[in-house]
């Protein structure tokens, strides 16, 4: 695997790779990776000639109190993962080379109506620093393909609209959610998990496909189970985020009409804010 901490040697060495015929398959990542991240490169592997990982915690994307300072920063663990994984380039930028002109004067990418709702809402700007950054390293690795894992479903959402509204030409595919065996989706934030929490940390994915099998049992009143819902995950001690029966493509709260459904649902740990979402036809 060929590391570059640099722009423009990445892109000539991308673009030798291009005069070849080779396509390019993108995972961008803020690194800890976990199986779910190696599951994506996997994808991309499958997919495209040549795969290109990127590690950036990227600042623009946290808000003011939540926790950029102490997102886990494991480059070495990451570099040996990828290298057995057979990534073939590895994009691991410093702040400086990704906003030379600093935060404040970055020109942004903004999607509107969309970024607003479910993480959105609490996490006010998140979706602008993600497309913004998103945008950039699009521009620099030019792939044919770029693999975004669906645990962050609103996140892929719009990264899509985008893509569409902005006419970038970049296939925009989705990686199934890798789980722990007691359903707990990946994520870098579960190190945040206590001892304590753990055990019960799986009950948003429980509580999400009760939902869906309610769903799929016939039920149309979708306010009331996300009532009850929100219940059962407060029952055990969590404090619910949002917990919501949405439309697939729009993610605004679904009517008895809509037949692509995804519930998605956030939820407090006592450090740690964890996604989760299921996705049905009915
Ligand atoms: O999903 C992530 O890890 C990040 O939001 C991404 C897409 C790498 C942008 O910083």
């Amino acid at each position: 695997m060929q590391l570059f901490r640099h722009i423009q040697p990445l892109r000539e060495a991308l673009a030798s790779e291009r005069q070849k015929g080779k396509t390019i398959g993108f995972v961008p990542t803020m690194g800890n990776l976990h199986q779910g991240h190696i599951a994506l490169v996997e994808l991309a592997k499958s997919r495209c000639d040549v795969v290109v990982a990127s590690i950036f915690v990227n600042p623009l994307q946290f808000g003011l109190n939540e926790d950029w300072d102490k997102y886990p920063r494991t480059f070495e663990a990451d570099s040996q993962k990828l290298i057995e994984v057979g990534c073939d380039y590895l994009l691991f930028p410093d702040e400086r080379e990704i906003y030379p002109n600093g935060m404040a004067e970055q020109t942004r990418v903004i999607v509107p109506g969309m970024t607003d709702l479910l993480c959105g809402a609490t996490r006010p700007g998140h979706f602008e620093g993600v497309t913004t950054v998103v945008t950039k390293l699009f521009n620099i690795v030019q792939p044919d393909e770029a693999v975004f894992g669906l645990k962050d479903f609103q996140q892929i959402a719009v990264i899509r609209r985008m893509v569409e509204d902005l006419c970038i030409p970049v296939a925009i595919v989705p990686g199934e959610i890798v789980r722990e065996d007691d359903g707990l989706a990946m994520s870098s934030r579960n190190n945040y998990i206590t001892k304590d929490e753990r055990p019960k940390a799986n009950q948003l994915r429980k509580t999400l496909c009760w939902m869906q099998e309610a769903i799929q049992q016939g039920c149309r009143d979708y306010l009331q189970l996300e009532i009850e819902g929100k219940s059962q995950i407060e029952a055990v001690g969590f404090r619910v985020d949002y917990l919501q029966v949405c439309c697939s493509d729009t993610l605004t709260s679904a009517g008895v009409d809509d037949v692509e459904l995804t519930v998605l649902g956030a939820m407090y740990t006592q450090a740690a804010r964890l996604i989760d979402n299921v996705s049905l036809t009915i």
